[in-house]
Order: structure tokens, then sequence, then C-alpha cells
């Protein structure tokens, strides 16, 4: 290895100032027993300064001290983890991977952008290096089109599902998804329109906005989207600027009786790592429905949490769920590696023949380097089977984690109430998941059960999901203009423009509807002569008249 090259690449990242190659060292050192016979690097490469970042930047340090401290796990190796922040800029971010990926890793822990993860899936894929994903949900990052790509958090394709049960379960028929233009949010609101499909359901309206937009540009959204018929508003954005949202929709008047708001794990990420969220944000969300990776109560969990507030470089108080599944992946690595190990596996790389085209531009990708038997490190890893923090890590064969499950929680006060779950084995439950799987899966659409939600305003009766479209126009009422029997329905000069017993029934029915349904009566006929109510009747069905109300039949001639 040339040591040079190696300094340039520590100078360029400003992390490391000590480079340990991934070669048999413990030469004049006087390591504590048993001795180091060498070091394996792992690069972990996510956005430091970010909701998940947080979270997960203590936990992979704490599971790497955890295992090198561990004397049965990897006795004679270091673990080297390697930190590369993402930041959040896409490209930037794409710069900094390959950075990372220069330096001889045997695996990458990361990345949490989507977009970032797509453009790393390409590159680990030619380089052999096992890609374990604790970030990325993104539903079209798939291990068939990356071989190389495991994720270690659950998909948002189930997420999505698991929403679009919700929506079943509550009898609406329509949501607005609100959501952020980019990798995450287009391709998890795309499976959304699936999975809704499914069940005979849609999205009305898709409202993207795009990452970083202002304050105002998200009020004009929400305005136009509270114009349409849905009340029920899927929101799937990012944690660090999902809030927004929320602020917007109070100031609009949008978190009153009547308006359903279902966010996605993003919601519940954000407010587990706060310690304290303030009461004045809290009363922003109040009501709003959200779904949060369920990983089973245990007392490896309980430990580590009452471990956190002493690990290192730790930044906020309270973890998210990605603390738990950054915390696992380098335990899944490490138990791998050490049965990589123990089959006679070894740590070597070589030149990429077809990254040598590149030789002498200012993009040196000759540093990105083959594993050689990263094939074999992958095998092992995709058939771990051991229980984590975050529960049985086992991937299925297109290597999700097996029993993805999400907690349906309902903000309500100063906390979160749980509704009850979902899986993908029965669909929505007040059973916890871990229950379930004992007994044979039963996903009908009687078995699916959740606690009462108080819904946005208090209320605890379940939003219809539709109001008419506030768009100006109130429903256009035809009225026959009689002239005798004038009791049933006929001109009057009230406010209403029009009286009679018809008159009377419908606006008796409009009253018990429990939202406002602007409408406006229009005689029909000169008042002279009864109208005919065969023209009226066509009128009404060529959508002339949105309806008619008064003493009409239609009958089959
Ligand atoms: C390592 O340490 C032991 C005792 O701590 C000492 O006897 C031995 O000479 C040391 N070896 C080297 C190579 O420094
Ligand atoms: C982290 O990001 C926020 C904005 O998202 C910024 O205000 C803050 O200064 C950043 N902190 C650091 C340490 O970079
Ligand atoms: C370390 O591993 C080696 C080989 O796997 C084994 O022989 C040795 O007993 C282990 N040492 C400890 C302390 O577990
Ligand atoms: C890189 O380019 C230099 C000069 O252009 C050439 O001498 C050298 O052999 C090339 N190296 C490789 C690996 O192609
Ligand atoms: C590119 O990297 C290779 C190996 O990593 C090194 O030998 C070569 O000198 C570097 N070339 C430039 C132009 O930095
Ligand atoms: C995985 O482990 C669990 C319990 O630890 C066991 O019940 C299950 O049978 C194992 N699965 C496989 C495929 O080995
Ligand atoms: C989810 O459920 C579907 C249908 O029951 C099944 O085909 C699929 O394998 C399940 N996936 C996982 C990861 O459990
Ligand atoms: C599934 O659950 C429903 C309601 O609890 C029950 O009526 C039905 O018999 C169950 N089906 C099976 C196959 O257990």
């Amino acid at each position: 290895m040339d040591f040079h090259v190696h300094m340039r690449i520590a100078l360029l990242v400003l992390i490391f100032c000590v480079w340990v190659s991934a070669e048999v060292i413990g030469m004049n050192k006087n390591v504590s027993a048993p001795s180091i016979q060498r070091v394996v690097n792992i690069g972990a490469l996510f956005t430091f300064n970010s909701t998940i970042g947080r979270s997960a930047k203590p936990a992979l340090l704490a599971a790497i001290d955890d295992i090198n401290s561990d004397s049965t796990i990897l006795n004679d190796t270091k673990m080297n983890l390697i930190l590369q922040d993402t930041d959040c800029n896409g490209f930037l971010g794409t710069i900094e991977a390959m950075q990372l990926m220069g330096k001889e890793v045997v695996a990458a822990i990361g990345p949490q952008s989507s977009g970032i993860a797509h453009v790393v899936s390409h590159v680990v894929n030619e380089l052999h290096v096992p890609l374990l994903s604790f970030g990325a949900t993104d539903p079209t990052l798939s291990a068939l089109q990356y071989p190389y790509f495991l994720r270690t958090t659950i998909s948002d394709n189930f997420q999505m599902y698991a929403i679009a049960d919700l929506v079943l379960y509550f009898g609406w028929r329509e949501v607005v998804a609100i959501f952020v233009d980019d990798d995450y949010g287009r391709n998890g609101i795309s499976v959304l329109g699936d999975a809704l499909a499914k069940k005979r359901a849609k999205i009305s309206y898709k409202a993207a906005f795009t990452p970083g937009a202002s304050a105002s540009d998200i009020n004009s959204l929400l305005v136009e989207v509270n114009m349409m018929e849905s009340r029920v508003f899927v929101v799937h954005v990012n944690p660090d600027s999902g809030l927004a949202i929320f602020s917007s929709a109070e100031s609009l008047g949008m978190m009153n009786t009547g308006y359903v708001w279902i966010a996605t794990d993003w919601l519940p990420s954000l407010l587990d790592s706060s310690a304290t969220i303030g009461h004045d944000r809290m009363d922003l969300i109040q009501g709003v429905i959200a779904l949060r990776h369920h990983t089973p109560d245990s007392d490896m969990k309980t430990n580590f949490i009452s471990r956190w507030k002493n690990l290192k470089n730790i930044e906020t108080q309270n973890f998210n769920s990605y603390a738990l599944y950054a915390y696992d992946s380098v335990w899944l690595l490490a138990r791998a590696l050490n049965i990589f190990f123990n089959e006679g596996g070894t740590v070597t790389f070589s030149d990429d023949p077809r990254m040598q085209d590149t030789n002498g531009s200012s993009l040196n990708l000759t540093s990105l380097r083959i594993f050689h038997q990263g094939s074999k490190l992958l095998q092992i890893i995709s058939a771990m089977n051991f229980t984590g923090l975050s529960g049985q890590i086992q991937f299925d064969t297109e290597k999700n984690l097996i029993h993805p499950a999400f907690d349906v929680i309902n903000i309500g006060g100063t906390g979160l109430r749980n509704l009850g779950y979902w899986s993908n084995y029965t669909g929505l439950s007040i059973a916890a998941p871990e229950i379930l799987y004992t007994k044979p899966p039963n996903a009908s659409t009687n078995n699916q059960h959740l606690y009462g939600v108080i819904w946005p305003g208090g209320s605890t009766t379940k939003p219809r999901g539709w109001v008419f479209p506030d768009n100006g126009r109130p429903l256009q009422i035809a009225v026959p203009y009689r002239v005798t029997y004038a009791e049933f329905v006929s001109k009057d000069n009230g406010p209403l423009g029009a009286k009679g017993y018809c008159i009377d029934v419908f606006e008796a029915a409009i009253q018990l509807l429990p939202y406002p349904v602007p409408h406006q009566y229009i005689l029909y006929g000169d008042g002279r002569r009864n109208p005919s109510f065969s023209n009226l009747v066509n009128e009404v069905s060529q959508n002339k008249y949105d309806a008619a109300v008064g003493d009409v039949t239609i009958t089959n001639k």
C-alpha cells in the first residue's frame, strides 16, 4: 500500500489523521491480549447533523466499542469505523461517499439519503462491498437491482401498505399526498398509489414541494390542497423540515375538526429523538396519526435505553429507531465477519480495470478497488439470523428484514398514544406483532382493530374524510317554479329564493350533515305554467345543474 495515497485521502476528508490499512499489523505494539491480528475498515456514511444522524452516530460508535472489547467475537480483529459525513447535499454527498469507498472498506453502513443510496449502490456492486443501509427507506432501492444493497431497516413499501390499510379501515376513499419531491418522497408516494389502488382507493392529488421549500411555498401548496374534496392528508417528508407543514396547516385552520393527518415515520423519528418538544410544537400536531418502526420490547433494548445518556458523542437526550438499526447493522457485520474469518476469508483488494480509463483525470477513481471475497461476505450477511436491539435480524429472499411492522400512534396532549400496530402478517391489530407471529396469519378485513382515535380538534368522531370542494361554486340546485301545488315547491322572496315542503326536507337533511354544503336554488321555469319535469331531469343528467329538489319522480316509461 502506498502510504502517500492514504495520507492524501486522510487530509482530504480531515477526519482521520491515522490510517490503518487492512493488513497485518501487530508489530512492536503491545496490545492487550488477545493480540490483534488484523484491522478491518468499515465505512459509515450519513448526515451527522440530521434527525437520523444524531441518533445513529452514537449508536454506531457504541457498537464498535462493544464489539472491539468483546473477546467472544472477532477476538483477533479490530473493527475500524470510518465515519463520513454525507451532508444533506446530493452532489457533495456522492463525492464523499466515493472517497469513503476508496478506503478499502469491507462493508459500508448507510447512507440515510435515498438519492445517495442509489448512486452508492452502483459503486458497491462494482466493488463487491456489501452496503448495509439502516436509513434509506426508498422502496425502489432493491436487492434485485443492487445485489450488494441490504436494508437493515424497514422499506417504505410496507409503510405505504400500512397507510393503505389505515385508509381502508376508516372507510376513506381518497387521500391527498403531501411529500418532498426527491427519491425518498416520490418513490414512497408512488407505492402508496399502488397500495391504495389495490383497496379501490386512490390519491386524488399529489402535492409535492422541493426539498428546502420556503414557508410561503408550503403555505400556497396547502391553500391549494385545502380547496380539494379530500380531507385526508398523508405527509411523507423529511424529519428535519417536516414540522413546517404543520405550522402552515395550523395557521390555515387545517388542524381543526374534520381534517385527517397521517404522517409517515419521519414524525415519530423527530419526536422520539427530541428530549423535550416544546408545547407550542406539540400543539401543532394534535390529533395526527403516525407510523413508527416497530421494535419489540426486550431486555437488550431496555439496557440500551438506559445506557444512552452515558454514550460518547450524544447530542440529543433521546433517540429514534434509527439508533437501534444502526447499532444492529454493526453487529450484523461483526457476526458475519466472525464467520467469514473463521471460514478462512481474507481481506484483499485489487484495482478495478474498468477504473483505469480515468487515469490522469482529476477524479482519481483508481483508489476504488475491488474486494476479492466481497461476495462471500455478502452471502454470510444475508444468511445471518440473530436477535438485535431492533428485533430479529434475518433477511427474506428479497433481502428485506423479515417481519416488517409499525406502531400506529396518535398524538394527543403532550405525548404519543399507541393505537395499535400494523404488521405485514395480519394488518392492523391491538396485540403486538410478536404475539401474532406465533399464531396463524389472519389479515381478513373483520380482523382489523385499533383503539379509538382522538382526531384534530379533539373530536372522537371519525371524520368523513371529504367535503364538497370549496372552490367558490355552490351546488346548483334546480327547483321547479311551480304554479299549481306551490306548497311542494315554488318561488320565495326570502334569502333562499325557494320555499315549500320539498325545500324544508332538503334543508333539514343538509343540516344533519357534519360538514357544510354550499348550495344555491335556481328556479326552473317561467312561473306562468308548470315547467317540463322531463327537461329538468335531462338538464341535471347533462350537468347543467348539480341536482334538483322538488316533487320530482323518475319513472320507467
Ligand atoms: C509488552 O508488555 C509486557 C508487560 O506489560 C512486557 O513484559 C513486554 O516486554 C512488552 N512487549 C513489548 C514488545 O513492548
Ligand atoms: C445543523 O443544521 C442546522 C440546520 O438544519 C443548522 O442551523 C446548524 O447550525 C447545524 N449545526 C451544525 C453543527 O452544523
Ligand atoms: C479467539 O479466537 C481464536 C480462534 O477463533 C480462539 O482459538 C481463541 O480461543 C479465541 N480467544 C478468546 C479469548 O476467545
Ligand atoms: C496513467 O497515465 C500515465 C501517463 O498518461 C501512464 O504512463 C500510465 O501507465 C497510466 N497508468 C495506468 C494504470 O494506466
Ligand atoms: C491516483 O490514485 C492511485 C492509487 O490510489 C495513485 O497511484 C495515483 O498516483 C493517483 N493519481 C493521481 C493523479 O493523483
Ligand atoms: C432464526 O432464529 C430464530 C430464533 O432465534 C429461530 O426460531 C428460527 O428458526 C431461525 N431461522 C432460521 C431460518 O434459521
Ligand atoms: C408480506 O406479506 C406478503 C403477503 O402476505 C408476503 O408475500 C410477503 O412475503 C411478506 N413480506 C415480508 C417481508 O414478510
Ligand atoms: C380471522 O378473524 C376474524 C375476525 O376476528 C374471524 O371471524 C375469522 O374466522 C378469522 N379467520 C381465520 C382463518 O382464523
